[in-house]
């Protein structure tokens, strides 16, 4: 399958897909990194939590090339773009579901430096995200970071308002990237669908994520909270633009 498929150009075409939904994605990879290399230097273990096809992992492996990375996700057709198109010595990726306790195996025994993650965890409920950020709490060693690009909604119990002007604004944010011809969601998995060589794990993909919660969405507060609660010293957001959050906490 490897020697028909472009999985570097479906890794771009993910980048661009996701770009419009997450303004200046490849500044918000950067400034992550950034904080990464300020608060733990060079990492010696990096984790990219719910990777997809391993965006993240790429950029940490060329800014940190002594790290070792492990990107963790559910979806095994984006794992295997993430294996095929990024994959090193140094850069691996496993299969893992975020919602069920001890998916943390995957990571072995050593602590982690740093996890970062983006536009994933949105996918969880907050119950789930407590359930994580207990997880990360233990694998993190004490001064390591986590660091987290997302959705959080302001709270439409909270904030009503505010809530709903983050989302209109992070509507408008998207329909503008559309009008100007970026790919969406929708798109892309049409476009992956109709490539043969890809049924097989698609069809995984179907089954694994059958149960998929949708809820209530995931807050700022949930965030902060949850990260609080399960031990990290400091947690603060870095950057905001409606209603995307760069998050951030201190173990
Ligand atoms: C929008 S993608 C973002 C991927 C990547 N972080 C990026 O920025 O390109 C969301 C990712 O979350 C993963 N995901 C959702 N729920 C998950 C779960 N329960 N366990 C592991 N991964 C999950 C999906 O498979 C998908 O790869």
């Amino acid at each position: 399958m490897s020697q028909q498929v472009d999985w570097a150009g479906w890794l771009q075409r993910w980048d661009d897909q996701q770009a419009g939904y997450l303004p200046d994605r490849e500044e918000q990879f950067g400034l992550m990194l950034d904080v990464v290399e300020r608060l733990v230097g060079e990492p010696g273990r990096f984790v990219d939590l719910a990777c997809g096809p391993g965006s993240i992992s790429a950029r940490a492996a060329k800014r940190f090339p002594q790290a070792d990375i492990i990107g963790v996700d559910l979806d095994p057709f984006l794992q295997e773009i993430a294996r095929q198109a990024v994959a090193t010595e140094r850069v691996r990726f496993a299969e893992a579901n975020l919602r069920i306790t001890g998916w943390d195996a995957v990571l072995g025994e050593d602590p982690v430096d740093a996890v970062c993650s983006a536009t994933a965890l949105h996918w969880l409920d907050p119950e789930d995200l407590e359930a994580v950020a207990q997880t990360l709490a233990q694998r993190i060693r004490p001064g390591g970071v986590f660091l987290n690009a997302d959705t959080m909604r302001l709270g439409p119990d909270e904030v009503p308002r505010l809530d709903a002007l983050a989302v209109a604004l992070r509507d408008e944010i998207w329909a503008e990237s559309h009008a100007q011809g970026v790919e969406d969601w929708q798109t892309w998995w049409e476009a992956a669908a109709a490539e043969p060589a890809f049924a097989e794990l698609l069809a995984e993909r179907e089954a694994r994520f059958a149960d998929r919660w949708r809820g209530r969405e995931i807050t700022l507060t949930d965030t902060i909270q949850s990260f609080r609660k399960a031990g990290f010293t400091e947690v603060a957001v870095l950057g905001q633009v409606a209603d995307k959050h760069l998050f951030a906490a201190i173990r």
